[in-house]
């Protein structure tokens, strides 16, 4: 059985894998209204993830014996003024998730939940590719600013995704 507390914190990292999933569809159609589709895209993509996540971590709770509880999903915002501001958002809050899952490991590690740690190391490992995607698309970003070629092609390059 599931402790209490780390039930009680595992469904908190639902509610912000959702909310992730929520921000990111927010995000998909801020870019498919300012006419990035393929941005728009590699978005709608990182939605799916999210709840993917999401499901990872509920579908355990129910593995241990644990209560699934399914709060409310908070408002995100609505509009970003470029791709690259979207993306800045995407690595801060990619960051914030980083530390709010080395929070669940090192309470697991603290009540010697062996089972809770291996489930969560997926997503230790996962938090740094998101990261690092995030960080590389931000830099090239970066570099073609002034270029409505280079956004254009890598629009082009992230609807691949
Ligand atoms: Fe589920 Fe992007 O962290």
């Amino acid at each position: 059985m599931l402790e209490k507390k780390i039930e009680a914190a595992l469904n908190k990292q639902v509610n912000a894998e959702l909310w992730s999933s929520y921000l990111y569809l927010s995000m998909s159609y801020d870019m498919d209204n300012k006419g990035f589709e393929g941005i728009a895209s590699w978005f709608a993509s990182q939605t799916k993830e999210e709840f993917e996540h999401a499901t990872r971590i509920m579908k355990y709770i129910g593995e241990r014996g644990g209560k699934v509880l399914l709060m409310p999903v908070a408002e995100v915002k609505q509009e970003w003024t470029s791709p690259k501001e979207a993306f800045e958002e995407t690595l801060k809050h990619e960051k914030v998730v980083t530390q709010s899952i080395h929070n669940l490991m090192d309470m697991a590690s603290d009540i010697r939940d062996y089972a809770t740690k291996s489930m969560l190391k997926w997503f230790v490992d996962e938090q740094v590719e998101e990261e690092a995607t995030a960080t590389k698309i931000l830099e090239k970003l970066t570099r073609i600013e002034s270029s409505p070629a280079g956004l254009y092609a890598l629009d082009h390059e992230l609807g691949k995704r």
